[in-house]
């Protein structure tokens, strides 16, 4: 504006004028050095009832003057999320500073050096509030690249009110599940009353039901030697069983194209008997309007015949920091104020965004609004995590058109399994 304003005698005496300013601007003092800094923070849209990040922003931005958050969110599947940050991580510039990330890619995305390390910037003790299970993946080579934020560990939800009127308790082996499906279907006489749901469609979800089965039958994705299937015998069961439940109607068809909200919806519409899926679900089934409030119950996932129990495989989110920001400190303290109790303690209260902070499972305010809070709570400690190397994202896009095609029928289990680990083998053949 001050500019505009002296516009006019500008056009009058040019050179004076602008020796006047000069004059001007030496006697001035000089501004204030720190001109307002803005983050971007980058993060999978929330699903829920409402979303807490607006409020925490603002409160941080009140903390902190001088710094404004700009928060953008990424669409919430998965592989998407990686395929943006891949895409503007490998060129340019940083287009953000904070980044939500899947926990299954903090190795990769250290190893790539595109994560600011942490290690010197978090104290020891905040870490060990944690779950071991989020500090793992967030760890790499012996230093600290991601901060836990969000918890999330695969659970079976079951109809209770369904299994009472049966006097069915919620089943611990997968043969169990299929006899109870058979049994409620067959009583109910409802045609739309699907059994069992989970995520059949190819991505991220269908590994991570891949690897929930593998450990529910007494083996593993990959052997001590790094090898992939290492008892293939073992995971043709699994493979087996999935497709079974679609050809034997236990599962629906649709189940091949379904993720975790699609299986979700169902479920909530009161369409299925069981669903696997993340804490996140039961707030909605409670939600005043939905149609399976107070009829909803949550227990360990199932055990298949060689397995000693199931478990549930731990997810959920770490925040991280771009390298190339400009802005390294205040992103920091946006990471710590975010992963911090009572951030977290907002958005567990807020949509069921369970925290990664083991004595928040124990807070009383949050376990009266969420009483499953202490179960889902020891379910994730006993909860397993996906394998922690910067490969995971190649093995499991090499993996979700193998398993997909033995679900739609176009591959046997056998076939795909054999075909998995040869490209598997190849691919590493030089990490190994
Ligand atoms: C959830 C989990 C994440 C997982 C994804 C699979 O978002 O938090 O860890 O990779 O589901 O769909």
């Amino acid at each position: 504006m001050r500019h505009l304003s002296l516009a006019a005698p500008l056009i009058v005496s040019a050179p004076l004028l602008l020796s006047a300013l000069l004059l001007l601007a030496a006697c001035e003092p000089a501004p204030p050095r720190s001109e307002p800094v803005t983050l971007v923070f980058k993060h999978a849209r929330i699903l829920g009832p409402s979303d807490p990040l607006p409020g925490l922003v603002r409160e941080f931005e009140a903390r902190h003057p001088g710094v404004r958050v700009k928060s953008e969110s990424l669409p919430w599947n998965t592989d998407e999320q990686h395929q943006f940050y891949v895409i503007n991580l490998e060129g340019g510039s940083p287009a953000f500073d904070v980044m939500m990330l899947d926990v299954i890619w903090v190795p990769e995305f250290a190893q790539a050096r595109w994560l600011l390390d942490l290690t010197e910037l978090l104290p020891r003790a905040e870490l060990a509030a944690h779950f071991p299970a989020a500090v793992e993946p967030a760890t790499w080579g012996g230093r600290v690249w991601a901060m836990p934020w969000i918890m999330n560990v695969g659970l079976l939800y079951y109809r209770a009110d369904l299994l009472a009127r049966y006097g069915l308790r919620p089943p611990e082996t997968y043969e169990a599940l299929v006899a109870q499906v058979k049994r409620i279907q067959a009583a109910e006489g409802d045609a739309r009353l699907d059994g069992f749901l989970w995520q059949g469609k190819q991505y991220e979800g269908l590994i991570v039901n891949l690897l929930e089965g593998l450990w529910a039958n007494g083996t593993r994705l990959l052997g001590e030697d790094g090898r992939l299937f290492p008892d293939p015998a073992r995971a043709e069961e699994v493979l087996g069983f999935l497709r079974r439940l679609i050809d034997t109607g236990v599962s629906p068809p649709w189940v091949t194209a379904a993720d975790e909200e699609l299986s979700r919806r169902a479920f909530g519409d009161g369409r299925a008997i069981f669903l696997r899926n993340w804490p996140y679900a039961m707030d909605l089934f409670e939600l005043p309007e939905s149609r399976v409030r107070g009829k909803v119950g949550i227990a360990p996932l199932p055990r298949h015949a060689h397995g000693a129990r199931g478990s549930g495989a731990t997810g959920g989110a770490h925040l991280g920091v771009d390298r190339r920001t400009r802005h390294p400190e205040a992103a920091v303290a946006l990471v710590r104020f975010l992963a911090g109790a009572a951030a977290q303690k907002t958005m567990a209260a807020g949509v069921a965004l369970n925290p990664t902070r083991t004595a928040l499972y124990r807070d009383a305010d949050l376990v009266r609004s969420h009483p499953s809070l202490p179960l889902i709570g020891a379910l994730t400690a006993a909860a397993r995590p996906r394998p922690v190397t910067p490969y995971y994202l190649m093995l499991s896009s090499t993996l979700q058109p193998e398993v997909s095609a033995v679900l739609v029928k176009v591959k046997t289990p056998a076939e795909a399994i054999a075909q998995a680990r040869r490209t598997v083998g190849y691919m590493l053949r030089d990490v190994r």
